[in-house]
């Protein structure tokens, strides 16, 4: 009651100064200090002096969460970029840095469109703009120590070793701007392979991911869930924020590393927990528990199993024979065991002491499934999961990415976004997966190379036109070809 008492108290007025005052930048990176009223703030503020009144802008109106926050953005390939566009969907400002001429090397890479950006590049790059600088070039260090000073965050995930080649170390990047965060992805933490180039499937095999996944009469095998590169880059995304939050505080910088390797295991922690169990004894929920094979040292494969001690299976359904992706997820979970034995037409299962219990029924869940299997079999996916969903059985129709792309749910949540591309026209990319209610996600195409170069150069570094053509001149923003006509 007292609450909205003192909100409304609050003139509009004042509080739209307040938010633009968070906003405007300070010369030390710092959003501005709120000097508000303890009266009127105290009761929400737990300890923290600086923070204003309750907004009574409009929800979604009051700014993006990282609005004011510059990443220098100097990521490529998977990882780092993905870590870039969700700070950028975030309102974060990126700027990435690309060789000039080259770029991204995804640029290029899984091309479908000829001379057009691949959607291999697209897709991670949205919501950024790029400037083309050669690093190793004396013009080019000079530029990127002015964006030093101008950004807050450096995010980089070149191989071990290659940013302090370009003479960008830690000492120097602290020195030049102490508050300055660097983010970096790399393959492996200290240890061993530290030095070492990693690509997805190298972390997912060194992150206790593949072994663990596939049949047991196969081998190991990968996910298509990016969980090495794109994992990665949202742990990295989390470190970054974090680190900011903590700068409010401290008032510097910080390094923030995730290695790939960490990054999958960390996805993979229930595995690590069932290597523990295994010491205590066999892991019934895996299905090999009920057919009597013995388990090894290790956590072995386990096909479709459920993971959460509730066993599931992948059942065909309808169609199957020539639609590959026509199966369901089927969970058997103990309190509704009930209504599967009705659906499927073995009542007599809720009594017979071999299926009435979650334990009588491990040693039998092969057959279990095939039962459940030949019902499913009768009807789409679809239909399964609307009879199952209405007696609360956990199902879930395997999604082909054809049904993903044309899913209008997903297009109107905006986690599907259509995006036009001056080049390639129209595309689909994956929009912001998180959803926050006051800090709406605008999703906006990837640049096309140096595309805002001279924007970047003239506008947010401050060079004059005479200063930005004497840089063009110089060649450490065009490519090595174009110094060489000049230099003829
Ligand atoms: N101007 C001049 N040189 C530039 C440049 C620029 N704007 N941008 C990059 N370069 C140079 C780098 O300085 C480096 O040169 P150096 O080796 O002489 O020091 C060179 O380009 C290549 O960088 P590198 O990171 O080694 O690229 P790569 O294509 O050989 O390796 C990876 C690619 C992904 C294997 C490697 O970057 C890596 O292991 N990264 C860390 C882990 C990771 O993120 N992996 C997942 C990728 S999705």
């Amino acid at each position: 009651m007292a609450r909205r008492k003192v909100a409304a108290a609050k003139p509009k007025k004042v509080v739209k100064s307040i938010i633009k005052k968070r906003s405007v930048r300070t010369g030390t990176n710092r959003p501005a200090q709120i000097k508000a009223d303890p009266k009127v703030t105290a009761p929400y503020n737990n300890g923290w002096p600086e923070l204003p009144p309750p907004s009574t802008e409009p929800w979604g109106q009051a700014g993006k969460a990282l609005e004011g926050v510059r990443i220098l953005d100097f990521t490529h390939v998977q990882s780092g970029p993905t870590c870039t566009q969700l700070l950028g969907y975030m309102g974060a400002e990126c700027i990435k840095v690309e060789r000039p001429g080259v770029g991204d090397i995804t640029r290029g890479q899984l091309r479908d469109v000829k001379g057009a950006d691949s959607l291999y590049f697209t897709m991670l790059n949205g919501n950024k703009r790029s400037i083309t600088i050669d690093s190793k070039h004396p013009k080019g260090k000079e530029i990127l120590e002015r964006l030093i000073k101008h950004c807050d965050v450096l995010v980089e995930n070149f191989a071990p070793g290659a940013l302090d080649r370009m003479g960008l170390t830690w000492d120097y990047i602290h020195k030049t701007n102490p508050r300055m965060i660097v983010a970096s992805v790399k393959g492996f933490g200290p240890g061993p392979y530290e030095d070492c180039k990693v690509y997805e499937n190298i972390a997912q095999c060194a992150g206790g991911s593949a072994s663990t996944t596939g049949f047991r009469e196969g081998p190991p095998l990968v996910t298509g869930a990016q969980i090495g590169d794109s994992g990665t880059g949202l742990h990295l995304a989390f470190g970054i924020v974090t680190a900011l939050y903590q700068r409010m505080r401290t008032g510097r910088g910080q390094r923030v590393l995730c290695a790939m390797q960490d990054g999958v295991l960390n996805l993979a922690r229930v595995k690590l927990r069932d290597q523990q169990r295994l010491t205590h004894g066999p892991l019934t929920e895996y299905s090999q528990y009920g057919e009597g094979i013995a388990f090894g040292k290790a956590v072995p494969r386990a096909g479709n199993d459920s993971g959460g001690g509730q066993p599931g299976w992948i059942l065909k359904c309808k169609g199957w024979e020539t639609d590959p992706d026509a199966y369901t997820y089927f969970i058997t979970q103990a309190p509704v065991w009930g209504a599967i034995c009705d659906l499927i037409g073995k009542p007599e299962w809720k009594t017979d002491p071999d299926y009435a219990t979650p334990p009588a029924r491990l040693p039998r869940l092969r057959h279990i499934f095939n039962t459940i299997e030949a019902w499913t079999t009768t009807m789409t996916k679809f239909e399964v999961m609307e009879i199952c969903n209405k007696h609360d059985i956990p199902v879930g129709p395997i999604l082909s990415m054809n049904e993903i792309a044309e899913d209008q749910s997903l297009r109107a949540t905006g986690t599907v976004v259509e995006v036009d591309h001056p080049i390639r026209g129209k595309y689909l990319t994956v929009g912001n997966p998180v959803k926050m209610s006051d800090s709406l996600t605008e999703v906006r195409r990837a640049p096309l190379l140096g595309e805002h170069t001279e924007q970047i150069l003239t506008e947010a570094l401050g060079y004059s036109a005479e200063e930005y053509a004497a840089i063009k001149a110089s060649g450490a923003i065009t490519p090595p070809e174009k110094k060489e006509t000049e230099a003829a």
